[in-house]
């Protein structure tokens, strides 16, 4: 009894196998408890003899079950670990994820370096009135700056009295609109797109600017060159900068200036503060009297500097991008080779 009991509690291959061998040896009706209970109808000697052995082979027996039991438990748990395993040290696999646009990105650095400088941002609409865009920035209606600008012209249907609108051809009339919303002192940028007829490879339909004013009592254009320099050593991280300001005219700031950056191309690569090149970076001047009489700001009391850089252009010069055009293709290999795309 006991070698079969043994040699069946060895070969079972599984815990409900085992479960049987245990029913049919030590269960209810099991052979073992069986024959324990015929141990009270024996005689006392006979019992003697036969009882210890009896108790002896069921307790083998019971402890083989447990044995087996756990022995089973055990592989089936290395047979668990080692279907299921996971290798955490794989490498994951690329995701790809969506970034900023490098306009957007260049767009929001000059708003922080300006920020820093105590300037709040100012908006206006992309389609906008021609007073706000040519008339209070001191640009008349024949003057020779509206054929210059290559203005887009909203069409106007027959009996439509609105007055005429255009794609804002510069960020300049966000300075009236800043004026005119909260008076002197002024201290904003405006960055945003603006739209002029012309294609090639530096110049796109539609482009970005970012306008500069600043409006106090005694605001000269020493503090323009002062926030310019510190503006360039900023955004193109450089410690030395040396600027070229060149008389020019602007209908609406006088005297005007546009302002070069000393550099150098060596081998194709930019360097800024040194070398015999100047590089044309932003137009600006002192803010016109007419100018400030339209923004409704009295040109008796205050006084102030504006100024216009081109954001894709400083973009490009950033990150030795030789074509404007590429920005706005929206093709992710470029993106990703310029490091802007995932
Ligand atoms: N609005 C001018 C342009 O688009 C730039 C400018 C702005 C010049 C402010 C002077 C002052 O060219």
């Amino acid at each position: 009894l006991r070698d079969k009991y043994l040699n069946a509690i060895g070969t079972a291959a599984d815990e409900s196998a085992l479960e049987e061998v245990r029913l049919a040896a030590l269960g209810k009706k099991g052979e073992i408890a069986l024959q324990m209970r015929e141990l009270g109808s024996m005689p006392p000697e006979q019992r003697l003899t036969v009882a210890p052995v009896l108790n002896a082979l069921r307790d083998e027996v019971a402890s083989a079950i447990a044995a087996k039991k756990a022995a089973l438990q055990d592989a089936a748990l290395d047979e668990r670990l080692r279907a299921e395993w996971l290798d955490v040290t794989l490498p994951v696999r690329p995701r790809r994820m969506g970034t900023i646009h490098p306009i957007t990105q260049v767009t929001e650095e000059v708003t922080q370096i300006f920020a820093a400088m105590g300037y709040a941002v100012a908006e206006g609409p992309q389609v906008e009135d021609d007073w706000h865009n040519f008339d209070a920035l001191n640009i008349a209606p024949e003057h020779p700056a509206r054929q210059e600008h290559d203005t887009f012209y909203m069409h106007r249907a027959e009996g439509d009295n609105r007055p005429p609108h255009v794609l804002r051809t510069h960020t300049s009339p966000v300075q009236i609109r800043a004026m005119l919303a909260q008076g002197a002192p002024i201290r904003v940028i405006a960055p945003g797109r603006v739209f002029r007829a012309d294609y090639d490879q530096t110049h796109s339909p539609m482009f970005h600017q970012v306008e500069g004013l600043a409006i106090g009592r005694d605001i000269t254009m020493a503090n323009l060159k002062w926030t310019l320099e510190e503006f360039i050593k900023a955004f193109f991280e450089v410690d030395r900068v040396d600027l070229r300001f060149r008389a020019s005219h602007f209908p609406f700031t006088e005297p005007s200036a546009e302002v070069d950056i000393r550099c150098s191309w060596e081998g194709g690569t930019l360097k800024l503060g040194e070398g015999d090149s100047w590089l044309e970076i932003l137009g600006s001047g002192m803010v016109h009297p007419k100018v400030l009489t339209a923004g409704g700001i009295d040109p008796a009391q205050w006084q102030g500097f504006a100024f216009g850089m081109g954001i894709d252009r400083i973009a490009m010069l950033k990150y030795g991008i030789p074509d404007l055009r590429a920005f706005f293709e929206s093709d992710l290999r470029w993106l990703r080779h310029y490091g802007f795309g995932a």
